[in-house]
């Protein structure tokens, strides 16, 4: 991605528009083009307005109106890229992708890891994959392990260079229940005091998949830095086991502290599901989490996943 597109191009996109304000973010707008000795032209001639409705303070937005299953325009996937960037988890209400389209689609963004390829496995499929509550019969089920996604994580922060973006669509959600909770960690790192930063500054942090502990454990800066925005950010969550270099008990407590504070209602959006719903968000500085009711045992949720490499944390 172009860094200079990093910079909400309009004032309207800026992330302290309040809630539920709707926003332009700009698609389709002239742009410059004039060269040396060329007249000035438009760089298109349809001129449309992308509109955007932020979703919560500490983050979300919601752009409806854009079909996804075909191949984008560079403006539109320039204008998606720059409300990723500013408000970390971009919702398309709407879309009926086929698996292959949503790959593609996930594309526009970087590599797109291939499910299972890690594991040696034998299918390698070019689609996104599937995730559901389902046992092998089809049924749903509530497993609550280490491991699940109902704590608060990053995607695969135990890889050297953990994904960047994950995106998931929903496909059968429960009528109710089954929501996905988003924690803004740049703004709960903002909010710490002086102090803290300064006691966690250089701090790194070990991880190691909850569901495989023989697996070669790797650490990361408690503190990274978005490689696109510049912004401080809190990397950690569930896989990660302590802080190098701490007693056992102080890295506990800090994790634990920091967790807490974290995911306090002011910097966590909630999203709740409807059948269609695409949703992209930036692993780089959000924790989520899929949270735990009584509907996962009681109903369907099925969702399609996609999930872009992302670069090692510093
Ligand atoms: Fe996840």
């Amino acid at each position: 991605m172009n860094p200079s597109s990093v910079v909400p191009a309009k004032a309207g996109t800026h992330p302290s528009a309040s809630p539920n304000e709707t926003i332009g973010i700009g698609v389709g707008e002239p742009t410059h083009t004039r060269g040396p000795t060329e007249p000035w032209v438009p760089a298109f001639a349809r001129t449309t307005e992308l509109r955007a409705e932020k979703l919560a303070a500490a983050g979300g937005v919601r752009i409806a109106g854009v079909e996804l299953s075909e191949p984008l325009s560079p403006e539109l996937k320039d204008a998606i890229w720059r409300a990723f960037l500013a408000h970390h988890i971009v919702v398309f209400p709407g879309q009926f992708l086929t698996r292959g389209q949503q790959f593609a689609f996930a594309g526009n963004f970087g590599e797109v890891e291939v499910h299972g390829a890690h594991r040696g496995e034998a299918k390698r499929y070019d689609v996104a994959h599937v995730m559901s509550n389902l046992d092998a019969d089809g049924n749903p089920v509530l497993r609550v392990s280490k491991a699940a996604n109902y704590h608060w994580h990053t995607d695969k922060p135990y890889h050297a260079a953990p994904p960047m973006l994950t995106m998931l669509r929903a496909v059968e959600v429960p009528p109710t229940g089954g929501d996905t909770e988003f924690a803004n960690t740049a703004l709960a790192y903002d909010a710490l005091p002086d102090e803290t930063k300064w006691r966690i500054a250089g701090l790194r942090v070990v991880f190691r998949p909850a569901f495989d502990e023989s697996r070669a454990a790797v650490d990361h800066p408690l503190v990274r830095m978005h490689p696109e925005t510049g912004r401080k950010a809190l990397y950690f969550g569930n896989h990660s086991t302590h802080i190098l270099g701490l007693p056992e008990a102080e890295s506990a407590a800090l994790l634990g502290e920091l967790l807490d504070h974290a995911t306090q209602p002011q910097f966590v959006y909630r999203h709740r599901w409807r059948a269609g719903d695409l949703v992209m968000w930036d692993n780089r500085c959000l924790l989520h989490r899929l949270v735990a009711d009584d509907s996962m045992r009681r109903y369907r949720r099925v969702m399609h996943r996609s999930v872009v490499r992302g670069t090692v944390p510093v």
